[in-house]
């Protein structure tokens, strides 16, 4: 198999890979890579073109989950060569206990895929403690009925409301950002905590961020801050958002909040 590197990167894909775009998040300073994907395009050998492993559990996947996975790692071996400490190295994303990925020492990063779309996001562990990203389609009204008090407080859709939001949006944000915080900690946390355990305190629409509080008991538990923001974008067809930041104690060059 040939290995991704940042001077040669395989793309023989027949055209599994679509649209790929880079930027530094200007709200964040998190490097994000996005890559478009054809499901319909996938075929197992898409992995060797892409200098891609496929771990055991994904070859007893469905070509879908394959192609996801693939996506979404091919998207985070490119967000890596950004980094200095990465650049030019042959690099494989791992699998962690939980399905968390595994990234090389010094960088912290998130993946996420919805739709065709896969998005990874990376900062090096110098500048950033935790990162969590997301990207969610609007839920539809029925989904909205059946998850909202499993995803949701009163309190938390109070605040949407009181902010404009229309229902579909508040809970599809209010998922999403949950999602986040939960990828962002678990490396903290290091186990499954469900979306009781944090509530959105504050909401900004002018500047797209959602301030999210963990219980105290969970914050207390794991030694961990209580705040957490969480910066959104809300685009026609889905919303994105980036929970990321320093814990307390540890001063940071670059982020911005
Ligand atoms: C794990 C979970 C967050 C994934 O989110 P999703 O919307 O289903 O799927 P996404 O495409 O956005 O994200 C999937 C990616 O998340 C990452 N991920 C999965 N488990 C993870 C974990 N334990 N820690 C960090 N990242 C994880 C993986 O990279 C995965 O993609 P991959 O398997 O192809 O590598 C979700 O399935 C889940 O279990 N949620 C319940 C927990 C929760 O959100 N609690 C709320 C706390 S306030």
């Amino acid at each position: 198999m040939r290995q991704a590197t940042g001077k040669n990167l395989p793309r023989d894909d027949r055209g599994f890979i679509g649209r790929v775009e880079s930027q530094v998040d200007p709200r964040t300073g998190v490097r994000m890579v996005s890559c478009a994907f054809e499901v319909d395009r996938y075929y197992p050998r898409c992995y060797d073109a892409l200098g891609i492993a496929m771990p055991p559990s994904i070859r007893c996947s469905v070509p879908k989950r394959q192609a996801e996975f693939l996506a979404g790692r091919y998207a985070g071996v490119l967000a890596l060569q950004y980094l200095p400490s990465v650049h030019n190295q042959c690099v494989q994303i791992g699998i962690g206990a939980q399905r968390n990925p595994l990234w090389p020492s010094g960088v912290v990063g998130s993946i996420s895929h919805v739709a065709g779309m896969a998005v990874c996001a990376v900062a090096p562990s110098v500048e950033m403690d935790f990162l969590g990203i997301d990207v969610e389609l609007w839920m539809s009204a029925k989904t909205c009925r059946e998850v909202a008090t499993i995803i949701s407080t009163g309190r938390e859709r109070d605040l949407c409301q009181a902010e404009g939001m229309s229902e579909h949006v508040a809970l599809t944000l209010i998922f999403s950002a949950k999602e986040s915080l939960f990828k962002a900690l678990y490396p903290a946390v290091q186990d499954f905590f469900g979306f009781e355990v944090a509530e959105a305190s504050e909401l900004c629409l002018e500047s797209k961020i959602l301030t999210l509080r963990l219980s105290e008991c969970f914050a207390q538990t794991h030694t961990l801050q209580r705040e957490y923001v969480c910066h959104f974008t809300l685009a026609e067809q889905c919303v994105q958002s980036v929970v990321c930041g320093v814990f307390p104690g540890r001063a940071s060059t670059r982020f911005i909040t």
